[in-house]
């Protein structure tokens, strides 16, 4: 049986008068990759960053439910649901600080014990393949790893406060194939201990690693669903058209 982990209702989202999500009704199943995919400017973006409520500190207003595990986002500690919650976004944030040091930020600031700290940086860079990479150099700025590197970086950072859920927003468009195929081979493995909801504008990123697929446009679902179904038999003549648009 499937299990939902994140349930939206209704969610509409404005900034200012324009209205850009227009009553999105979804479900997002526990230990799957769900990949959304539409055309620029359709939404993806902002869908995303309303599921740990960051839309709001880019202006946007937020109506309808969103439901974690059946509690009402809204009703949340806004700290809470954005430890539940970890996102990652396209060009890999790391902190100014030696590797080690990104690491620890958010279990430190969430109040960890100071004799965990070791184990779960350890814990959390094995988890995206680095550890064996960056084992001798923990002190090293982050910010000379390479891009790569910081991008697996930034997804183990987000592990370090056990979210249950991950987000990301184009992790790999700024990446070549061979850091492309590590981060999708990463995602693929994390699964099997989180929820992942990835946004991407490449179909054959989504064919492989994604469980289920929503196709949206102009701020609303046109079609979801298990992805060899939607890949290989489109409903929506919406989504014929882009799957096509896009495969040219
Ligand atoms: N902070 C903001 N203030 C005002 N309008 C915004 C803001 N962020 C996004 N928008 C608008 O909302 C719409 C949807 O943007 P969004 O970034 O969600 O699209 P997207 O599907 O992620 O596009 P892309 O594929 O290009 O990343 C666009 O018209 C955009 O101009
Ligand atoms: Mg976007």
């Amino acid at each position: 049986m499937k299990e939902i982990v994140l349930k939206t209702e209704d969610l509409c989202v404005s900034y200012g008068q324009k209205k850009i999500l227009k009553k999105i009704n979804t479900l997002f199943e526990k230990n799957k990759i769900t990949a959304i995919i539409g055309p620029s400017g359709c939404g993806k973006s902002t869908f995303l960053k309303s599921l740990n409520r960051t839309v709001e500190e880019y202006g946007g207003n937020m109506e309808g439910k969103i439901h974690l595990n059946n509690v009402n986002i809204m009703d949340m500690p806004l700290q809470n649901l954005r430890k539940s919650v970890g996102m990652v976004f396209q060009l890999p944030i790391v902190f100014p600080f030696s590797i080690y040091n990104n690491m620890i930020y958010a279990p430190k600031y969430f109040g960890e014990k100071k004799e965990k700290l070791n184990d779960i940086v350890i814990k959390n860079l094995k988890k995206t393949g680095l550890y064996d990479e960056v084992k001798d150099n923990l002190k090293m700025m982050a910010t000379k790893l390479s891009g790569g590197q910081q991008q697996r970086l930034a997804i183990a950072r987000c592990l370090t406060v056990n979210p249950e859920i991950i987000l990301l927003d184009e992790p790999c468009s700024a990446l070549d194939i061979k850091n492309t195929a590590n981060i999708e081979n990463m995602l693929l493995e994390l699964k099997n201990e989180y929820t992942i909801i990835i946004v991407t504008h490449n179909l054959s990123q989504a064919k492989r690693i994604a469980d289920n697929v929503i196709f949206m446009d102009e701020g609303q679902i046109i079609e979801e669903g298990n992805q060899n179904e939607m890949f290989d038999n489109p409903v929506n003549v919406r989504t014929k058209e882009y799957l096509m648009y896009m495969r040219n």
